[in-house]
């Protein structure tokens, strides 16, 4: 849920606001614009142009795995290195830091799975003012040129990729302060932090044999205010360590459509931010957040995707401070007129985005994913960040949540409605309120004095339960967590060294450092059956407000020169913040049982290889129209950058919907990922039956198709844990050379087989849907129709129905006989629909374990089957290993 949109606001007159209902709007005016973030500012001060870097090409080293080549700013004299690796399976490492820094500088720890694997480099060509390396087998090369310093990727004659051809490579070295403050010395403390702080990065420190000592003395234009403090409403940020921001672009010459660094609530293809401000990646707990913009949301995956007819590429920029996006085209503005005028005349140049990174501090250490089909960039991306986890079986059931279910009375109501309207529903969620004062991990004694016999009630009904665990710990000596927290030292820390403390649901709150693996494995320790009292194995855990949202903080987030693990600042690991959290909570479950059964976490925020932790949903929407339909591209984008586990709140968190937009919302929510019903404490009661018997109706036939496809979706998850192709597809990536798919967004396909278009019209009584495929068919999954593709089609619509097509030549298991829980389900018999391609054949599977353990994994123990249609006969067999 969100913060209060003003500091401390007292949750009634939060309530009195939304109730008027008016004019609601996020207050931009907390929330930084590229102009208040003093790195941006001075980032994108500087202008395209020459670049002062000079690659000193006679510094080559050529090791076994990487080339190492120093690069010299000829205004400041200040050396960086850069490193290159080529990777295998068609990726690039590029990292540029600091030859000599003054302390060592921040690396992204715990996102790679692993060290990826390299590939030999060679020196393919050299000569006065360039440098020519070759990759690996595939072909590509990387052309190294002196002055000014750039870099050119190339396959062949194709020219990939250009790094800083326009120049922007802009790196703030660490300095000493020199204005007329007297210098502050550092304290022993940190110094002694600043010493363990290679064991927290790694160990990645490897520069080399640093002889020289950086060069303090070195002339420097004079600095910016706000390089040393910066000041943004009522917070300052003192910044002992200066300006350390990096910045770099990359030119993608080919390519015009852009995709993918979440979370915006943006359409699925990014726009072009000349004059306006950069996409804005900064986890953050943003009030009634606005569409169609380039604000900061909950989440961020700094993972960018370029795609044309002819290849897709990534760009993943591992760092998790504060980041902007900067993305222009040269075709951006032109009409299709225009563009095709440039193009008889034969002298229109070739059509090219450049995306330009910033950041506040950290690396520059970038992969580029070059694919060359879409499906390989994402496999490319999941070798290194990992796969979606594979959700226990019920997680891909209906869930109901709302803020808040008031008691154990109130969970009985409600399980006993969806018993009584023979809506099926696996899972109940339960918000703050339920906790003991808002200390997660205790139960209200008055509200809920006997949760395990709830739970177990439950239970006895195949249900689950979700409680909520959130980050910020009230201050409360007479409260174990707290108090243990507090005494083991595991607190952020200020800049001070005292535990930091800030505004939060329960009051003054402090913040668990879940940067500290020794505080994470104590978090998870907390989710034993004897530490978590009242809990079982069908209690479940929903982490929210882990950007960290902090209702007193800067931007409603930590200030920060908080202090972290390692001496590290907040500023540096902040984006990172919401995965540790995830993290733990995930492991905690998986401790509970003794490592057998697999975890259920769902969280608000989110970074690079959160995936591999559980589902992430869209935040604190709210109830209209427009918040529906940007559910689509939002969890699409989500879904490019990794995070296939991704829902919206059904009906909208704030506001009231109506009869029409929730049905609406239950058939769109049912077609994606994660299915959650979700509302504010101060909207109006909307368990499905309260919306009379018609509108019950339509929403169990939602629901029940849910769970007829649940095998499909359960398949769909197992395709993506292993290959890491999102569930939720976005057609291009089906259709790779349809330039038609290339900005469609309001229609998808999940896994390959089923396309959907959600109707998100209000009074819609048909929809265009486009049917991409040349000389392919598409079946309606209602009346059986075949339908020709490519074409776009008109489809009427009713209140019970919206578009879906099964793909000609796949396989779509279901089970029909739809019972109140998927645990229900279990064993009951699969129907498979066989839509045939105009060759007649079709090809399918289905992924059967025992949905909640990892046997599958550790013992084999699984069914997996491979559907074959042919020539009139339809044969089952163990599908080819991997
Ligand atoms: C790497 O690129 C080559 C050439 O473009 C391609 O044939 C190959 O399939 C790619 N490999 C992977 C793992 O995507």
């Amino acid at each position: 849920m969100a913060a209060a949109p003003g500091r401390r606001l007292p949750a009634a007159l939060l309530c009195a606001a939304l109730c008027l209902g008016a004019a609601l709007a996020v207050d931009r005016s907390n929330f930084k614009t590229c102009e208040q973030s003093g790195f941006c500012r001075r980032q994108r001060g500087l202008s395209p142009g020459q670049s002062p870097y000079r690659a000193l090409l006679e510094s080559l080293q050529l090791g076994p795995d990487a080339a190492r080549i120093q690069l010299i700013n000829e205004a400041t004299k200040v050396p960086l290195l850069l490193e290159l690796w080529g990777l295998q399976g068609n990726m690039t490492r590029i990292r540029i830091k600091e030859l000599n820094p003054l302390r060592p500088r921040f690396e992204v720890p715990d996102v790679l799975v692993a060290e990826p694997p390299v590939e030999r480099l060679a020196v393919t060509g050299r000569d006065e003012g360039s440098l020519e390396l070759s990759l690996g087998p595939a072909g590509h090369r990387l052309l190294v040129t002196e002055k000014p310093f750039r870099m050119d990727l190339l396959q062949g004659r194709e020219l990939l990729c250009s790094v800083n051809a326009r120049g922007l490579l802009f790196f703030e070295h660490l300095r000493q302060r020199r204005d007329s403050d007297t210098p502050r010395e550092p304290t022993a403390e940190e110094g002694a932090a600043a010493e363990g702080q290679d064991e927290a990065a790694g160990g990645a420190e490897e520069a080399g044999d640093q002889s020289e000592k950086p060069t303090e003395t070195t002339a420097e234009a004079a600095e910016e205010p706000g390089s040393w403090e910066e000041t943004f409403k009522t917070h300052t940020d003192t910044k002992p360590n200066g300006p350390t921001s990096v910045g770099l672009d990359f030119s993608l010459p080919g390519f015009e459509h852009v995709y993918g660094i979440p979370e915006h609530a943006e359409s699925l293809r990014l726009r072009t931010t000349e004059g306006g401000d950069p996409y804005r990646l900064y986890n953050l707990d943003v009030f009634q957040y606005e569409l169609y913009n380039p604000m900061a949301l909950y989440g961020s995956v700094p993972l960018l995707l370029a795609h044309s007819a002819r290849r897709t590429l990534g760009i993943f920029w591992l760092n998790a401070a504060e980041t902007w996006v900067d993305i222009s085209s040269n075709t951006a503005g032109k009409t299709l007129f225009g563009k095709l005028l440039d193009y008889m005349q034969g002298g229109g140049e070739t059509p090219q985005t450049d995306v330009r990174w910033m950041s506040e501090s950290g690396i520059i250490d970038v992969f580029l994913l070059l694919g060359p089909a879409p499906a390989a960039v994402m496999g490319q991306y999941a070798a290194l960040t990992g796969t979606q986890a594979l959700p226990p079986l019920f997680a891909l059931g209906y869930h109901q949540s709302r803020w808040n279910y008031n008691d154990e009375e109130d969970v009985a109501a409600v399980e006993k409605g969806f018993e009584e309207h023979a809506v099926p529903c696996d899972v109940l969620w339960l918000d703050i309120e339920h906790a003991d004062g808002k200390r997660y991990f205790t139960w209200d004694p008055s509200k809920f004095p006997r949760p395990r016999a709830m739970l177990e009630q439950l239970a006895a009904k195949k249900r689950k339960m979700v409680s909520i665990v959130d980050p910020h710990i009230k201050v409360d000596s007479g409260y174990r967590v707290h108090a243990e927290l507090r005494s083991r030292g595991f607190y952020v820390k200020t800049k001070d060294g005292s535990d930091y403390e800030g505004w939060c649901w329960p009051g003054s709150a402090a913040y668990p450092d879940f940067t500290n693996p020794e505080m994470r494995a104590w978090w998870a320790s907390m989710f034993a059956y004897d530490q978590y009292e009242g809990s079982t194995e069908t209690l479940f855990t929903w982490n929210d407000m882990n950007e960290p949202s902090v209702f007193s903080g800067p931007e409603v987030t930590m200030h920060k020169d908080a202090v972290h693990y390692g001496g590290w600042e907040h500023r540096d690991v902040h984006n990172l913040y919401g995965l540790y959290v995830q993290m733990a909570t995930a492991e905690g479950q998986i401790q509970r049982s003794g490592g057998q059964h697999r975890p259920f976490v769902l969280s608000r925020a989110f970074f690079a290889g959160s995936q591999r932790y559980g589902a992430v949903w869209t935040g604190d929407n709210t109830a209209e129209w427009e918040h529906l339909k940007i559910s689509i591209p939002m969890c699409l984008s989500f879904g490019l950058a990794g995070l296939a586990f991704c829902g919206a709140d059904v009906g909208g968190f704030f506001k009231n919907p109506d009869a029409e937009l929730l049905v609406r919302w239950y058939q769109a929510g049912a077609l994606q990922p994660f299915f959650r019903a979700h509302a504010h404490m101060d909207t109006a009661r909307r368990e499905p039956w309260l919306f009379g018997e018609d509108n019950v109706a339509l929403i169990r036939g939602a629901v029940r198709l849910r769970y007829a496809l649940l095998p499909f979706w359960y398949t769909a998850f197992y395709h993506s844990h292993r290959h890491g192709l999102p569930i939720m597809r976005p057609l291009w990536m089906e259709y790779p050379e349809d330039t038609t798919t290339f900005a469609i967004d309001d229609q998808y396909l999940i896994d390959r087989a089923l396309l959907v278009h959600p109707v998100t019209e209000q009074g819609a009584r048909g929809v265009q849907v486009y049917l991409p495929g040349k000389g392919e068919v598409w079946y309606d999954t209602v009346s059986y129709q075949k339908h020709h593709a490519p074409q776009m089609l008109y489809v009427p619509v009713t209140m019970s129905s919206g578009p879906m097509f099964q793909r000609g030549g796949t396989v779509v298991p279901r089970q029909e006989r739809v019972r109140r829980s998927t645990e229900c389900m279990q064993g009951d018999p699969f129907t498979l629909y066989v839509a045939l391609s105009p060759q007649g054949t079709a090809e399918g599977d289905l992924f059967l374990d025992d949905g909640k353990s990892f046997d599958y994994e550790t013992k084999a123990r699984f069914l997996h089957r491979q559907f074959t249609f042919a020539g009139n006969t339809l044969t089952a067999r163990y599908p080819p290993p991997p």
